[in-house]
């Protein structure tokens, strides 16, 4: 098997689109602000490596944004007083994930005020940096509701002439003046429609240097993403985490190379990676769904199999992860995969999913006891939806699994 290296820049842009989708109608806002960002970065003349680092910061300030709400909330108003939640959130995740802690300081003031930045201690790169974030993403929203029409064509200098009041206060003045200057052109605006807006990032990853990820810089960024899945809901808190480490203890029992391992854990932290797309209204629902909304549940799967492909190529990942609601007679979902196509890998990733849902508490039911949950994965198997020697392996040290399942992490 060949090892598994990834692009940091695919993987971050692929990865933003999938942060994105918390907008719901309102996608691509975080490569908007990277576009934007860069843009500007660039009419200073800042370095190679500045620039590409604004265009990461752009396309990742929104990581503390899992709810569909919150995105409205932030997408809607200049200035929102529950903004700083999703920057202190967004800060503590990224500072955590090795290969994206330097832009931690960056997402956490974009924000503050540039008059309030001179409050802090922080040097003056930094300050420009985290500035130009919220520069570029109020920027975005003042243009969003004229996006793919000609208004913008005739209200952008509304658009400058606002932001210009707010120059030396909101934001720095090297930083508005040199906005002001590209925003006079049509073609700034102009390229912010989607189709251009791909074009420019796919070129612009194809100059960038070809940084690799190694096996744990690329799980720091799972885990950082499975957060952002699982901070969706007060009942998924740690789901990913906890289906990545049981899927990896099954899958080490059917003898797997350590390499495996690590994939499938990748699999597992990222399977839920679509759902951010599903509105907190359905994944919180206390009674069942509407058949409209079982059908935007039910996308989320096909959903994390196209981010995941744009990660990691055709290695198996996203299979692995996208597969996770099929069954063994083929009723499952998106491809009704038919047994003899779902790899062991698969299938374990669907009974860890499983079996963790069914331990933690949802808003239908209370978490279920031990016993009740091996009759039920059992009641499972004889349907014909879950492996039987998958769920005989996780029976045969249940106690172990649900630990794995629920209990505190040490
Ligand atoms: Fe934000
Ligand atoms: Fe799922
Ligand atoms: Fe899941």
């Amino acid at each position: 098997m060949t090892p598994l290296t990834i692009n940091i820049h695919n993987a971050i842009s692929a990865l933003s689109s999938a942060l994105d989708l918390v907008g719901v109608d309102e996608i691509m806002h975080g490569k908007r602000v990277a576009s934007i960002a860069l843009a500007i970065a660039q009419q200073l003349h800042w370095s190679d490596a500045d620039c590409l680092s604004i265009l990461h910061a752009g396309m990742l300030h929104d990581c503390g944004v899992s709810k569909i709400i919150e995105h409205r909330q932030l997408t809607e108003t200049l200035e929102w007083e529950g903004a700083e939640d999703h920057c202190i959130r967004g800060a503590l995740y990224l500072s955590e994930c090795q290969p994206l802690a330097y832009l931690a300081t960056a997402i956490r003031y974009h924000h503050t005020r540039w008059e309030d930045l001179q409050n802090l201690n922080m040097d003056e790169c930094t300050r420009l940096h985290t500035n130009l974030l919220f520069l570029a993403d109020r920027i975005d929203v003042l243009q969003a509701p004229m996006l793919c029409s000609n208004a913008i064509l005739i209200n952008y200098p509304e658009i400058i002439a606002r932001i210009q009041t707010l120059s030396g206060l909101l934001f720095a003045p090297v930083l508005v003046d040199a906005f002001a200057q590209i925003a006079n052109q049509e073609a700034f605006w102009l390229a912010m429609e989607p189709d251009y807006l791909d074009e420019d990032l796919r070129l612009i990853g194809k100059n960038a240097p070809a940084t690799l990820l190694n096996m744990v810089d690329l799980k720091d960024l799972a885990r950082l993403f499975s957060r952002v899945v699982d901070a969706k809901s007060p009942f998924t808190v740690e789901h990913s985490q906890r289906v990545a480490t049981i899927a990896r203890h099954l899958a080490a029992e059917f003898g797997r190379s350590a390499e495996l391992l690590d994939q499938i854990e990748i699999a597992g932290l990222l399977h839920d990676i679509g759902k951010l797309r599903v509105s907190e209204d359905i994944i919180d629902k206390p009674s069942s769904l509407t058949s409209e909304e079982r059908a935007m549940m039910h996308r989320h799967s096909y959903d994390t199999y196209r981010i995941l492909r744009r990660v990691f190529g055709d290695s198996q990942i996203p299979f692995w992860a996208g597969l996770h609601h099929e069954t063994l007679i083929g009723d499952g979902y998106p491809f009704k995969t038919q047994q003899n196509a779902l790899d062991l890998e698969c299938r374990i990733i669907a009974v860890a999913d499983i079996f963790q849902a069914l331990a933690q508490e949802r808003p239908y039911r209370a978490g279920m006891h031990l016993e009740n949950i091996i009759s039920d994965m059992q009641a499972r198997v004889t349907d014909g939806h879950l492996d039987a020697q998958v769920v005989a392996k996780l029976i045969a040290d249940a106690e172990r699994y649900f630990h794995l399942a629920i209990s505190e992490t040490e």
